[in-house]
């Protein structure tokens, strides 16, 4: 099948797109406006779009998930400290969900949100502009550029798209981590974490999207995808050789329960201990010593869609169902009568992903800890 651009409207549904079209190198620096709710993958993610110079990040909204808004603001807060990052406004965004009472994970995340990990806590102020705000005035500052990452809950774009209904025209590309089709959730049998917090929100976004003639569709990153990319302790040591961190260490289950990183590379040291809990989470849920790190690869396909296939799909949240509210639904043989809302990346190289991560954040800080002797 002709490789068909993310965007393209179609009139009835069709099969996997394969290759995806890159962004053009020409296209570099990608303006990214990032909704996160960190998060140790979406921690990853941050220093992965740090660290590449494809990314320039023109905000971030802070989105309650993984840990309350506040606990969001202060771990992002603490990272633009920690990568130096100048010039990027942190909005603060809603304290919980549209309709619902917020739930966190603390379990999976740590108390902090950041694993083991204890963050400087950074003397920067936020935004005056909500997180809502945040996303509609930068969206219409460069209208057609701006290219959306959300790796959280929903709510502060839907709230935004509330407040601009004309956003999804506004942004060249969104990118969604979120859902799971033909996949068990991570939250209930059926539904995924970013969905089911805030399942309200994330239907508002698939219908404005549905709505919107004209607007490129979103790419949804759903855990079918993201659960394939499985971090090891491997991947880790080999970000800290990359970087010339002093010691290198290994990270095994075995190691004393106190056990924290020494690395001589600030953001190693962290990220290493934020894994450590992220690791110690996924074998205790069986899975083994490694992580899943759905927030990086999502920004990965962000400044590289070509590292995934997608197709389109009509979708839609459950909202009502006993068992299944959270739950996203695509009608792939057009049972609702509606044209695609959105791409659903499908197949990915996680090899390939791994690699490219590797090079780019153990590369960014060899640079960095060589510029600071
Ligand atoms: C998503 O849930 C969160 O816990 C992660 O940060 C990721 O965004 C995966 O379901
Ligand atoms: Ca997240």
């Amino acid at each position: 099948m002709a490789a068909t651009p993310v965007g393209a409207r179609h009139t009835k549904l069709v099969g996997v797109i394969s290759p995806h079209p890159d962004v053009r190198a020409d296209a570099y620096p990608v303006p990214i406006f990032l909704d996160v709710d960190t998060g140790i993958d979406d921690s990853l993610a941050l220093a992965y779009l740090f660290s590449s110079p494809e990314a320039q990040i023109i905000g971030i909204a802070c989105t309650a998930g993984n840990v309350p808004t506040d606990r969001v603001v202060a771990n992002n807060l603490a990272w633009l400290d920690l990568w130096d990052a100048i010039g990027i406004d942190v909005a603060r965004g809603a304290d919980g969900p549209l309709v619902t009472g917020l739930n966190t994970a603390e379990d999976t995340h740590g108390d902090f949100g950041v694993g083991y990990a204890r963050l400087p806590r950074s003397l920067r102020q936020i935004s005056r502009f909500t997180a809502a705000q945040a996303w509609v005035h930068a969206a219409r500052r460069q209208p057609g550029r701006l290219v959306g990452l959300v790796t959280g809950p929903l709510t502060n774009l839907a709230l935004a798209i509330r407040l601009e209904p004309r956003l999804p025209k506004l942004l060249n590309r969104l990118i969604i981590m979120g859902g799971a089709f033909d996949h068990p959730g991570n939250t209930t049998p059926t539904a995924e974490w970013n969905i089911s917090v805030d399942p309200e929100a994330a239907k508002e976004v698939f219908d404005a999207y549905g709505a919107a003639d004209g607007a490129t569709l979103p790419v949804i990153c759903p855990l079918d995808i993201t659960e394939t990319m499985v971090m090891t302790p491997q991947h880790l040591q080999r970000i800290a050789l990359r970087a010339g961190s002093k010691p290198i260490e290994f990270l095994s289950p075995t190691d004393p329960i106190d056990r924290r990183s020494e690395a001589s590379i600030p953001v190693l040291r962290h990220l290493t201990d934020a894994l450590r809990f992220y690791f110690e989470f996924h074998d205790k849920q069986g899975i083994g010593y490694v992580a899943q790190v759905h927030d990086a690869f999502a920004a990965a396909i962000t400044l590289h869609p070509g590292m995934a296939t997608y197709r389109p799909a009509t979708v839609d949240v459950e909202l009502t169902g006993t068992l299944t509210r959270g739950s996203t639904v695509a009608d792939r043989r057009g049972f609702w009568g509606r044209p695609p809302n959105a791409y659903i990346a499908t197949t990915s190289e996680p090899d390939a992903f791994f690699n490219h991560l590797i090079e780019r954040i153990g590369e960014s800080l060899r640079r960095r800890s060589e510029y600071a002797r």
